[in-house]
């Protein structure tokens, strides 16, 4: 309590009290959660870092790649849930550290085309800066950095098909994961930093998706729409459309206490626990035991874990025993079949097939590595077991 108390006080000093919400479901797991899945976790995190390059501040071979956001993100937030320190160079000499520490970085000429990827870095941002802030450390110019990108992609909406945000600069395509992603930086910022416009924006756009036509019959969203007619185009349901929808109305439930929008999150959930699932377990369509030539690309090896990880921030925004209960299952399942089906014990990398044992199918890449290590903590903190 004591401890508590001294660090409400510490986050009003930085005038950071809206962030309690946010940062206080990241507490260590200590005797709760579950255990054998934060083992897993641990061992995915410890997998991960030999892919990262400490020069570049990278996994990826070539380029930052919006994948790396994500994975940056999922290694503070094993730091935040276990306490370990291991990995603080991620947040310090990172690519997208460094980018966010340096005050000359000019954000518009840094960031690309693609108001999807902004969007995941801002989520990796707000990450480091509750990890740097929980260690006494300033998070301030990881908030300044999100902010930025905040404005820069927020002058992409328009009435182009009633609203919403396009996907890239060059305003060809309005879908699904940019508004999706839009929704929840716009109701999670609120709940940090306060500001009525980041309200107001959460609002107009779950108002724009729930009337855009993207959720079909089935309550799943596709990718986006038909721009000469301005309906659901009927392209892939991928998993990660499904989780950030939840996380998303998680958040707006959490600014506005309107607990209908946590029973909209679940149709979408529920919807892809029926439907893209192959023996209990998350199945991405291109997902395939056997290899046939046709596997899924570097974007879509990391849709999986993006669902759960989404998941469990729904779960945090809802703080609601019930719901938990309800996924908590669901969740152990996945970092079970993980750990049984997509592990190689000798290398410790994670595939990209889960649902089923392994016949040469499977990828193996940082990607999917991250994509297994979210599922484990996200069933870490919430899982059965
Ligand atoms: C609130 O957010 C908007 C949009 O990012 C920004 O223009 C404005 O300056 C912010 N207001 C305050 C008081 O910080
Ligand atoms: C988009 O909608 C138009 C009008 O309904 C239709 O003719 C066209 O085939 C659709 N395009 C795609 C790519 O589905
Ligand atoms: C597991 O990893 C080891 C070490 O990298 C490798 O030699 C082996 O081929 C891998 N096994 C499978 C089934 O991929």
């Amino acid at each position: 309590m004591a401890e508590f108390l001294a660090w409400v006080l510490y986050l009003a000093t930085l005038g950071l009290g809206g962030s309690i919400f946010v940062s206080a479901a990241f507490l260590p797991i200590q005797d709760r959660g579950c255990s054998q899945s934060l083992d897993h976790a641990l061992a995915a995190a410890r997998r991960l870092h030999s892919y990262y390059d400490k020069d570049r501040g990278m996994y990826s071979e070539n380029y930052y790649q919006w994948t790396d956001s994500n994975a940056l993100e999922d290694v503070q937030n094993i730091m935040l849930l276990s306490g370990s320190d291991a990995y603080t160079e991620t947040s310090e000499t990172s690519y997208l550290a460094r980018a966010a520490l340096d005050p000359g970085t000019d954000w518009s000429s840094w960031l690309g085309k693609y108001n999807d990827d902004t969007q995941w870095h801002v989520l990796s941002l707000w990450r480091m800066s509750d990890y740097k802030r929980r260690r006494g450390a300033d998070p301030r110019p990881y908030l300044a950095a999100a902010e930025r990108m905040y404005d820069i992609i927020s002058a992409h909406w328009d009435d182009e098909c009633g609203g919403g945000l396009w996907w890239t600069t060059e305003h060809a395509y309005k879908n699904a994961i940019t508004n999706e992603q839009f929704l929840l930086l716009s109701a999670a910022g609120y709940l940090r930093n306060h500001n009525q416009t980041y309200l107001g924006n959460a609002k107009t756009v779950w108002q724009w998706l729930r009337h855009s036509g993207m959720r079909n019959h089935r309550g799943l969203f596709n990718d986006g729409l038909n721009f000469t007619s301005c309906h659901n185009n009927g392209q892939t349901t991928w998993t990660y459309n499904q989780g950030l929808v939840a996380s998303g109305l998680g958040a707006l439930s959490a600014a506005t206490g309107d607990k209908t929008l946590l029973d909209e999150a679940e149709i979408t959930l529920d919807a892809t626990i029926a439907h893209l699932t192959t023996n209990g377990i998350l199945r991405e369509t291109c997902d395939k035991d056997t290899n046939e030539g046709k596997n899924c690309d570097g974007d879509q090896q990391i849709f999986k874990g993006l669902w759960t990880k989404h998941l469990m921030y729904y779960l945090e925004f809802a703080n609601e025993p019930h719901r938990v209960q309800k996924y908590s299952q669901f969740l152990s399942a996945q970092s079970a079949a993980i750990h049984h089906h997509a592990t190689n014990i000798t290398s410790g990398d994670i595939g990209s097939v889960w649902y089923t044992p392994n016949q040469a199918g499977s990828i193996f890449s940082y990607k999917t590595v991250t994509s297994g290590l979210a599922a484990h903590i996200a069933a870490a903190k919430y899982g059965a077991c």
